[in-house]
């Protein structure tokens, strides 16, 4: 399975810090927000991931990221020419998924949970999708999932009169035929290819599955606030800390070994 970060988009909501800088490049807490996806794929085993961005900033992620090594994974990067939503970013990467299923993360979007058992169970399925919901507060800054009898059976983009309190999180996984589905969109209102009616489609189709994210979930991107409130999640529940944390103590380790003995 491959990966794919979409760091494109206006990050309009976040001016003036995203007047220069990528949303992608700021930071949470202590790392800059892609790391925490990035870290959540490589948990999860994903080695071959694609960075999607847009013209100005993807020299900034090389920068950053430079081929991936330092994480373990093998980064690519793609170049989305206009913010033409997270549909039209996710068309960019067909050739790259060559064939093979797609997990997919916005961004702006950190988890707490191992994604590791989401990925196992969708993997094992034959085809379709799956989407990752978690109950909030404020359903309407998000896509709503519509669900009866507990069964989800529609999905609406930012609804004035959300239906649950069930945001749709921006993790998705995909088997191939997607790329053929997002062929197939027409730009909304709002002029994007919208992941709604990716997921949509799924859903019409009967083969898209969910399960709700356990752990803490928080879109960076959504406003100053849920940037300062991620941030702080972030450094309590030593989110994407371990492995900075294992550095750490290995440096320690070798430091202490190599210290004369008296
Ligand atoms: O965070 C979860 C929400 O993300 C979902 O509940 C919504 O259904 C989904 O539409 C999306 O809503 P947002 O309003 O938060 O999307 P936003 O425009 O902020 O884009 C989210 C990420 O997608 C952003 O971090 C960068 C990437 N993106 C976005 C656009 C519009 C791209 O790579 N290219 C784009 O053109």
């Amino acid at each position: 399975m491959k990966g794919v970060i979409l760091a494109g988009g206006t990050g309009s909501r976040l001016s003036p810090l995203t007047k220069v800088t990528n949303k992608h490049l700021l930071p949470v807490y202590n790392k800059p927000m892609i790391y925490y996806p990035l870290l959540t794929l490589k948990q999860a085993g994903i080695r071959d991931i694609m960075i999607v961005s847009g013209k100005g900033h993807v020299g900034s992620f090389l920068e950053l990221l430079g081929s991936g090594k330092e994480f373990g994974v093998n980064l690519k990067y793609d170049i989305q020419e206009r913010a033409g939503g997270i549909a039209d970013a996710l068309s960019l990467v067909e050739d790259f998924v060559a064939g093979e299923d797609v997990v997919v993360i916005l961004g702006d979007n950190i988890f707490q949970d191992d994604i590791s058992e989401y990925i196992a169970n969708f993997a094992g399925k034959k085809n379709g999708a799956c989407i990752a919901l978690k109950e909030v507060e404020n359903p309407r800054s998000y896509g709503v999932a519509a669900i009866e009898d507990g069964k989800l059976i529609e999905i609406i983009e930012k609804p004035s009169a959300p239906k649950s309190n069930l945001a749709v999180t921006g993790l998705y996984m995909y088997d191939n035929h997607v790329f053929d589905v997002v062929k197939t969109l027409k730009p909304s209102q709002r002029g994007e290819l919208e992941i709604t009616d990716v997921n949509n489609h799924y859903i019409k189709q009967g083969t898209m599955d969910h399960f709700i994210v356990s752990g803490f979930w928080g879109d960076c991107g959504e406003s100053f606030d849920s940037l300062l409130y991620t941030a702080e999640m972030v450094k309590t529940l030593s989110i994407g800390q371990q492995r900075t944390q294992s550095k750490l103590t290995k440096k320690c380790d070798t430091k202490t070994s190599s210290l004369p003995v008296r």
